[in-house]
């Protein structure tokens, strides 16, 4: 997404741009320095990356219109949505390793993505969907907006649900769970899991199909989880 273009389009519109940047981090990735108003993260993610709390972070710009922060602000108070101490500690340790975790997911995936980009037809992948790899129709945006390109690749198995189950099940270092962002490897069906509430005929045509599986690259040696996917995939 061209976050720029977004930031001058609401602006003459007057509206408030708002950016969930949750799967790149701020590490990678930096909307407020594009115009955007206001960028929100869960925490729960890569900020934090254990996968031992919940929390969520909302940044508002200084450009952002008058009242937003007063708006919010009323929000979390009349809501109660406070983070306890004692998740602020461990969320402020996790963020002393952002940097280094980042750097490792996102070189993770980008040989993984490439590994399976190069494998694809014996490993009997249709698609890959990661900005990193040159033909994604993003990348040239994302390579002028980030710095590297996070650590979440779908891909589209041939054989529909059926498949898609057997690799799943196949995966070991992969861990079959959802939620993304933490240093361990996470393998999940979209269709039947996050996003199964989504109704069928919506789910397809926004590319949500039964083969679909999303990754989430944790910071493992990256070799072993090569091996762990290769033999998921073979037949
Ligand atoms: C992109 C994105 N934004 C926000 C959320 C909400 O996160 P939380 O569960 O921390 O509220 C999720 C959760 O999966 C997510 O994937």
């Amino acid at each position: 997404v061209d976050l720029e273009k977004i930031a001058v389009l609401s602006k003459s519109t007057n509206a408030i741009s708002v950016c969930d940047n949750t799967f790149a981090s701020p590490y990678c990735q930096r909307p407020l320095e594009h115009g955007i108003d206001i960028v929100v993260h869960s925490a729960t993610k890569f900020l934090n990356g254990h996968s031992d709390l919940l929390a969520g972070v909302a940044a508002i710009s200084g450009y952002a219109p008058e009242g937003v922060v007063d708006q919010l602000r009323f929000l979390q108070n009349a809501l109660g949505s406070v983070l306890s101490p004692n998740d602020c500690a461990i969320l402020l340790r996790s963020l002393k390793t952002l940097p280094v975790r980042m750097e490792r997911h996102f070189h993770n995936a980008e040989c993984i993505a490439n590994f399976l980009f190069e494998n694809q037809s014996r490993l009997g992948i249709e698609s890959i969907n990661y900005p990193g790899l040159k033909d994604h129709p993003g990348h040239e945006i994302a390579k002028s907006q980030m710095h590297g390109y996070g650590s979440i690749i779908t891909i589209v198995v041939d054989g529909g649900l059926k498949r898609a189950d057997a690799v799943l099940q196949r995966c070991s270092l992969f861990h079959f769970a959802v939620s993304l962002g933490g240093v361990e490897s996470l393998i999940q069906h979209p269709s039947s899991m996050t996003h199964a509430a989504i109704p069928r005929k919506r789910r397809e045509e926004i590319g949500l199909v039964d083969g679909l599986i999303r990754l989430s690259v944790g910071i493992e040696s990256m070799d072993d989880l090569i091996v762990d996917l290769e033999q998921a995939l073979q037949y």
